[in-house]
C-alpha cells in the first residue's frame, strides 16, 4: 500500500475552500466546490449575462459533458445520453423494455439506490415481474440462480450507497448476457472513486450523476448504452432532443436518434453541464487510478482507525471490496451527524449508520479527527 498519493495533494486542497473551514468526509453525498466547479458556474452565468442567449454555445458545453463522461467511462460521446438524475435515466430505460412476453424478470440487487429500484418497482404495472437477490451486506449478492431465459434485465448497482461494498459487475453482466438479458449498472458511487472501462465490464446500461466522488452537481446525469444495442431500443420515455434532427421540429415525425442520444429528453441541464465537465475534469487530471490507490488507504487507515476507537463497522474489512466510504453503526445517525457538523466534520448520515466517504483530497489527519469526532459524539450521547 502507497503511503502518499501519487499527485500533489496540498496543490488540491488549495483549490477547495471549505477546507479553510471544515473537514468534508461527506464525498458519497456531495463533494465539495473547487475553484474550477465555481469557475464554470460563473462562466454559465457570464454567457447568460452578457448574451441573453447563447443556446449554441451551451449546447456545445452539453457536448462537452458529455464527451468527459464518456472519457471517464472508456465509452464514445455517442454512447452517453443526458437526464436532471440517474432515476429519470432508469426510468427511459425501462421505458424501452417490453414485458409481455417470455422475458419479463427483473432481477434486482438488494443494494439498489431506492430511487433506481422505484423505477423497477413500478413496471409491476407494465408487466414486469421483479426477482429480489438475497442481499449480504458484506458479500457478492448472488445472482446466478435468480437469471435465466425469463430475465429481460439485471439491474446491479456497483458500489452500495450504504457501506462502499463493490459488487462485480463484469461478472454479473457476463452472467446476464449469457442467459440473453441486459444488464443495467448504477455507478453513482464508484466513478470518480473507482476507475471504470464499461467495454471491460461490458455492461449494456450504466448511469450516474456528478455531486459525488465526480466533484459536481446536482441536477444533472448521465446514461451510458452499448452501441451494439442501441437502434434496437426505443424509449416512450423520449423528447425533441432524442430525435436525429430536433431542430426540424418536425412534431409528425418520430425520427430516432441513431446513437445514445435517442435516450436523451428535453432541453438539457445546461448550467449543471458546465459544472458537471468542470468537476469531471478534475477526476481525469488527478486521475482514477491513482485516486483509488490513495482511496485504499484512506479506507484502510478509517477501518482499523474505527476499531482502535471501539467503533462499531457496517459491511466488509476487505478495501480491494469497497470503495473509501466506510459505515460505522450508530444509534440515530442523523442528531450524529448533526453534533458531527458542529464541530466542523462533515459525515453522512444514512439509516442506522454514518458513513465517512473521504476522497482524493483528503489527509491521513482528516481521516483521524474524523473518527475522534464520531467517537467523541457517541461517548457523549
Ligand atoms: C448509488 C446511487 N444511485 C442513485 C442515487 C440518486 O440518484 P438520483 O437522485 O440522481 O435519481 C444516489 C444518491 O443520491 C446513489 O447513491
Amino acid at each position: 500500500m502507497i503511503s502518499r498519493p501519487a499527485y500533489d495533494i496540498d496543490s488540491w486542497r488549495r483549490r477547495i475552500p471549505l477546507l479553510a473551514s471544515c473537514i468534508p468526509m461527506n464525498n458519497c453525498s456531495q463533494a465539495p466546490q473547487t475553484d474550477a466547479t465555481r469557475a464554470a458556474a460563473e462562466r454559465y452565468l457570464d454567457s447568460w449575462n452578457r448574451s441573453g442567449m447563447d443556446w449554441d454555445a451551451w449546447m456545445a458545453e452539453v457536448a462537452l459533458a458529455k464527451r468527459a463522461f464518456a472519457k471517464l467511462i472508456g465509452a464514445a460521446p455517442s454512447d452517453v445520453a443526458v437526464f436532471g438524475s440517474v432515476s429519470a435515466a432508469t426510468s427511459a430505460v425501462a421505458s424501452a423494455l417490453d414485458f409481455d412476453g417470455q422475458r419479463r424478470r427483473i432481477v434486482v440487487s438488494g443494494m439498489e439506490f431506492p430511487g433506481v429500484a422505484h423505477v423497477w418497482l413500478a413496471q409491476g404495472r407494465r408487466g414486469a415481474q421483479l426477482c429480489q437477490v438475497a442481499m449480504h451486506e458484506d458479500q457478492p449478492n448472488d445472482y446466478d440462480s435468480l437469471i435465466d431465459e425469463r430475465t429481460a434485465l439485471v439491474s446491479a448497482s456497483h458500489g452500495w450507497y450504504v457501506n462502499g461494498f463493490v459488487q462485480d459487475v463484469a461478472r454479473i453482466a457476463a452472467r446476464a448476457r449469457a442467459a440473453g438479458a441486459l444488464s443495467f449498472v448504477d455507478a453513482y458511487q464508484t466513478l470518480g472513486a473507482v476507475p471504470v472501462n464499461v467495454r471491460d465490464l461490458g455492461v449494456d446500461f450504466l448511469a450516474a450523476g456528478t455531486l459525488k466522488f465526480l466533484m459536481g452537481v446536482s441536477g444533472i446525469s448521465f446514461l451510458y448504452v452499448r452501441p451494439e444495442i442501441v437502434e434496437l431500443l426505443q424509449p416512450t420515455v423520449t423528447g425533441w432532443f432524442g430525435r436525429s434532427a430536433p431542430f426540424a421540429f418536425d412534431a409528425q415525425t418520430l425520427d430516432w436518434s441513431p446513437n445514445a442520444s435517442r435516450f436523451d429528453g428535453g432541453t438539457p441541464p445546461v448550467v449543471n453541464a458546465y459544472i458537471a465537465r468542470a468537476g469531471m475534469e478534475i477526476i481525469d487530471d488527478v486521475n482514477p487510478v491513482s485516486i483509488r490507490a490513495w482511496h485504499e488507504v484512506l479506507a484502510r487507515h478509517l477501518i482499523d482507525g474505527g476499531r482502535a476507537r471501539g467503533l462499531t463497522l457496517h459491511g466488509t474489512d476487505n478495501v480491494r471490496q469497497k470503495t473509501a466510504t466506510t459505515a460505522f453503526v450508530v444509534p440515530d445517525s442523523h442528531a450524529v451527524e448533526t453534533a458531527m457538523r458542529a464541530r466542523g466534520v462533515l459525515p453522512s448520515a444514512r439509516g442506522q449508520v454514518i458513513r465517512l466517504a473521504p476522497h482524493f483530497y483528503n489527509t491521513l489527519d482528516d481521516v483521524d479527527c474524523a473518527l475522534d469526532t464520531l467517537a467523541d459524539v457517541i461517548r457523549a450521547r
